[in-house]
C-alpha cells in the first residue's frame, strides 16, 4: 500500500482501533485449538468485543489454520487491517537444529545463517510473519536456564551470529521464504544476578555498552524489524518501562524505527517490579517509554483510552506506536495479501524435506564439541557397542524451544548408531532424573514424572548388557526443561543416578565414550574422570542421532569449539575468558599465593575454556608473526601463523585471533576475540592463516565514555582457543 493510503487508513481509525493494534493475544482467542503456551497462561482479562480489534497473535501456526483465523478476523474487522502472526522460532521451525548454544559452537556464521533461512522458509509457508528471534543475549553464567537459547559468552562472536540470523530470516522480504526478525531480549537479560531467572541486572554503563549491547546493535544494523523488551531492570528500571533504553538509546542513538514489543506479560509486570502502583500507571509508563505492543495482557487494552480521555496521556504515543505496527504490516505486504506466504502445498513440499534434514544433520556434526578423546574415537563399525543411559533411545533431543518439533521424526542416538554400526544394542541404564527431583516442566506446575523405571533394575540390566560390549557409549544429560525459560539451576552437575551408572560401568574396565545432552555448560569433572572420550552434544535437534553417529564412526571429523566456558564448578559462575586482570592476578602477582585473586578450593581456570574443542586431526601452530609492530590510523598490521595438520586425517581447524590492550584509561580484558578463520587441512598439510588488525578493532568505552581507541601497547594472540599464549606485541600510535 502506498504510504499516503496508509496514512489515510491510519487517520480513519478510532482511538479504540489504534489501541487494538497494540495488543497481542494467543491464537485460542480466535478459535485456534492447538495453541502452544510459552508464557504464564494467566487469564488475560480482555473485553470480549475488543478481541477482534487486536493487532497480532503469537505461537499458532499452519497455513490453513492461519488463513482461517485471518478470514474470521477480517470478516469482523471494520477497517480490514490484517492480523500479524508471530512465533518463537529459535533453532528451527519443524526441521529443528541444535540449540543456539550449540550453533554458537560452530564458529560458522554462514552455517547459522542458513539455519535461519530454512526456518524462515518452513515458517513462511506455514503462515508465520514474524519470529521472536534471534536471541542475542550475552551470557556468562551457566546457572541461567536460557544460556541454551544464546550463542555464548563472546561479544565478537555474538555480533556475527546476530547479523547472520537477521539476514537469514529476513532475506529479500520474499513472502514465500522470509519472515521478519524480532531481536531479543533487549537488553542484557543474560546477566541476571546469581543466574536466577527474571532477576535483577546490575551492570555499569561501560560494561553494558562494551559487552552486552553490541549484539543487539548488530541485529538493528542488520535491519531487524522488531525488538523485544526484556523482563529485567537496567539501572533500577524495568526495560519495558525504561525510556532511556527504549527511546534515548534504541530510537534516538541507534535510529531504530521498527516495532518494539514487550516480552510476555512484561508490561503488567511493572506492577510487581514495584515501579508503578496499578495497570493504568503501567500502561502509561510503558507506552511513554516506547513499548509499542503489549504481549498477552489487557494492560493497554483496558487503560490507554481512559488515560488519553482524562488528559493523563498524550495521544501521540498511541499514534506513533500504531503507525509503526501498520508500517510493519505494510512492509510485509499484508494489505495486498493477508495470508503472506501461507501455502498448504508448499508446506507439504518444504516442511522437513530431505534437503533441510540433510543440512540439519550437518549442523549436528559441526556443533557437537569433542572435549576428550584418549584415542578411542572414531569407532569402527564392527565393534560391539552398547548405547546406555537416559538418552540412549530418547527422542526428546530438541531442547526447550522446539515447540513445533514432531518427536516421531527425531533420530535418536540408537537410531543413528545402529544405521552405521553392525553390532549396536541399547538399554536405558538409569532414570533421567534423581528420585527427589522437583523439576517443573513448561506444563506450569506439573512436576516431571520421574521415569517410573527402578534405578537398580536399570543398572543391573546395563551391567549385564555391557559384559559383551567392546565399547560402552554412555548417554548422559539434563532434562530439556532443566534449561530454557524458567530453567535456572543452582547446581550444574548431572543427576546422581546418572553418575552412579557411569561409575558402575567404569568398573568393567572397558572403553567408555560419554555423550552429554544439556542446555548449558555442566560441571563435568566426574564424567571426565570416568570416561575415555566425551562429546558435548547439547540438544542436537531432529537429526541428532545421525549427526552424532557421523562423528562417532569418523564420517565427520569434529570441528566445533566451545562458545561458552565450562566451569570447574558452579562456584566459578559467572565465568568467561575475557575477564579483567585485577590488581593481584593469580598467575603473575608479586604477592604470595595466598594473597592473590584465587579460590582456595579450586582453580581459577574453567574446566574447558572458551574456544576449546578437539579434532581427530592434530593441529600445530608456528609462532605468530606481525607485518609491523606499529599500528597507526592509516595502516593495518597483518598477523600470520602457519597451521599444520600433523596427522593422517583431514580436518578443519578454527583459528582464533585475540587481542589484549595492555594499558587503558579503564581496565581492559586480558583477551578479546577479534577474528576467526576456518582452515581445512589435508593430512600433513600446512597453510598460512592471516588476520588484518586495524585501529577500529581496538575501540572501547573509554574513561571519558567515548567509544574510541587509545595509544599504547597491545598484544596479538593467534591460537586454537582462548588459553593460547602464542603472542606478539605491537603499539598503536594515533
Ligand atoms: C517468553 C519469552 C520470550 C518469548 C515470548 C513469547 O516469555 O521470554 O523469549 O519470545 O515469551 O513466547
Amino acid at each position: 500500500m502506498e504510504q499516503t493510503k496508509l496514512v489515510e487508513l491510519f487517520n480513519s481509525l478510532t482511538l479504540d482501533e489504534k489501541i487494538g493494534q497494540l495488543v497481542q493475544l494467543s491464537g485460542n482467542f480466535f478459535e485456534s485449538n492447538d495453541v502452544i503456551p510459552t508464557g504464564p497462561v494467566s487469564k488475560v482479562g480482555i473485553d470480549e468485543n475488543k478481541v477482534y480489534q487486536s493487532g497480532s497473535i503469537l505461537n499458532t501456526s499452519g497455513a490453513k489454520q492461519l488463513k482461517d483465523i485471518q478470514d474470521r478476523y477480517l470478516e469482523k474487522s471494520d477497517k480490514k487491517i490484517p492480523m500479524l502472526f508471530m512465533a518463537d522460532i529459535i533453532n528451527g521451525f519443524k526441521t529443528v537444529f541444535p540449540i543456539s548454544l550449540g550453533l554458537g559452537c560452530s564458529f560458522d556464521p554462514e552455517m547459522v545463517k542458513k539455519t535461519a533461512q530454512i526456518a524462515a522458509k518452513e515458517a513462511a509457508v506455514s503462515g508465520i510473519h514474524v519470529t521472536f528471534s534471534p536471541m542475542v543475549d550475552l551470557v556468562r553464567d551457566a546457572r541461567w536456564g536460557r544460556v541454551m537459547e544464546s550463542n555464548g559468552e563472546d561479544v565478537y562472536l555474538n555480533c556475527l551470529y546476530a547479523k547472520a540470523m537477521v539476514e537469514g530470516y529476513q532475506g529479500d522480504n520474499d513472502p514465500s521464504s522470509s519472515i521478519a526478525s524480532c531481536v531479543k531480549h533487549f537488553a542484557a537479560y543474560g546477566a541476571p544476578v546469581a543466574g536466577r531467572e527474571y532477576n535483577t541486572v546490575e551492570l555499569s554503563e561501560r560494561t553494558l555498552r562494551d559487552q552486552y549491547l553490541p549484539s543487539y546493535k548488530a541485529a538493528v544494523d542488520a535491519g531487524c524489524k522488531l525488538v523485544m523488551t526484556s523482563f529485567n531492570t537496567i539501572n533500577g528500571i524495568p526495560v519495558t518501562g525504561n525510556k532511556e533504553i527504549l527511546r534515548d538509546l534504541l530510537r534516538d542513538e541507534w535510529e531504530f524505527n521498527g516495532v518494539v514489543i514487550s516480552d510476555h506479560s512484561a508490561i503488567k509486570e511493572l506492577i510487581p517490579h514495584g515501579v508503578v502502583e496499578d495497570s493504568k500507571a503501567a500502561a502509561k509508563l510503558a507506552i511513554e517509554a516506547g513499548c509499542d505492543i503489549d504481549m498477552m495482557t489487557s494492560t493497554y487494552s483496558n487503560n490507554l483510552k481512559e488515560l488519553v480521555e482524562s488528559g493523563q496521556l498524550d495521544k501521540k504515543f498511541i499514534d506513533e506506536a500504531c503507525m509503526r505496527v501498520l508500517e510493519l504490516k505494510n512492509d510485509l505486504g499484508l494489505f495486498e495479501n493477508p495470508y503472506r506466504g501461507a501455502d498448504e502445498e508448499a508446506e507439504k513440499k518444504y516442511i522437513m524435506c530431505d534437503e533441510f534434514r540433510q543440512f540439519a544433520r550437518e549442523t549436528v556434526s559441526k556443533t557437537c564439541v569433542l572435549l576428550k578423546n584418549n584415542s578411542i574415537l572414531p569407532l569402527n563399525k564392527n565393534q560391539k557397542l552398547l548405547v546406555v543411559g537416559p538418552y540412549a533411545n530418547n527422542n526428546n533431543l530438541s531442547g526447550s524451544w522446539s515447540i513445533n518439533v514432531d518427536p516421531e521424526k527425531v533420530i535418536t542416538v540408537y537410531d543413528g548408531l545402529k544405521k552405521q554400526g553392525n553390532h549396536v544394542s541399547h538399554t536405558n541404564g538409569s532414570p533421567l532424573l534423581d528420585e527427589d527431583s522437583k523439576l517443573d516442566t513448561f506444563g506450569y506446575g506439573k512436576t516431571v514424572k520421574n521415569d517410573n523405571e527402578d534405578a537398580q533394575t536399570l543398572l543391573e540390566e546395563a551391567m549385564n548388557q555391557a559384559q559383551d560390549a567392546d565399547v560402552i557409549i554412555v548417554t548422559l544429560g539434563e532434562h530439556p526443561h532443566q534449561s530454557g525459560e524458567g530453567g535456572a539451576r543452582g547446581d550444574i552437575t548431572l543427576p546422581k543416578v546418572q553418575i552412579e551408572l557411569l561409575k558402575s560401568l567404569r568398573t568393567l574396565n572397558k572403553p567408555i565414550v560419554s555423550l552429554i545432552f544439556s542446555g548449558r555448560p555442566l560441571a563435568l569433572k566426574e564424567v571426565d574422570e570416568n570416561s575415555d572420550a566425551i562429546l558435548q552434544c547439547w540438544f542436537p535437534g531432529t537429526e541428532g542421532g545421525d549427526g552424532i553417529a557421523d562423528i562417532i564412526f569418523g564420517k565427520v571429523n569434529p570441528s566445533a569449539r566451545l562458545s561458552m566456558s565450562f566451569p570447574y564448578s558452579v562456584g566459578q559462575c559467572p565465568i568467561s575468558y575475557n575477564e579483567f586482570s585485577t590488581g593481584r592476578p593469580a598467575k603473575t602477582s608479586t604477592h604470595s599465593k595466598r594473597f592473590t585473586s584465587r579460590y582456595t578450593d579450586m582453580p581459577n581456570d574453567p574446566y574447558y575454556c572458551f574456544g576449546y574443542g578437539l579434532s581427530y586431526s592434530n593441529f600445530t601452530y608456528s609462532n605468530i608473526q606481525l607485518s609491523d609492530n606499529t599500528l597507526t590510523l592509516n595502516n593495518k598490521i597483518t598477523a600470520r601463523v602457519t597451521v599444520t595438520n600433523d596427522s593422517e586425517i583431514e580436518g578443519t581447524e578454527t583459528v582464533q585471533l585475540y587481542i589484549r590492550d595492555l594499558v587503558g584509561s579503564v581496565v581492559r580484558p586480558v583477551k578479546e576475540l577479534k577474528g576467526i578463520q576456518k582452515v581445512l587441512l589435508k593430512p600433513h598439510e600446512s597453510k598460512e592463516v592471516s588476520f588484518d588488525i586495524s585501529e577500529d578493532m581496538l575501540r572501547f568505552i573509554r574513561r571519558d565514555m567515548k567509544f574510541d581507541s587509545e595509544d599504547g601497547q597491545f598484544v596479538a594472540f593467534i591460537g586454537h582457543d582462548s588459553s593460547t599464549e602464542n603472542q606478539q606485541q605491537f603499539v598503536l600510535i594515533k
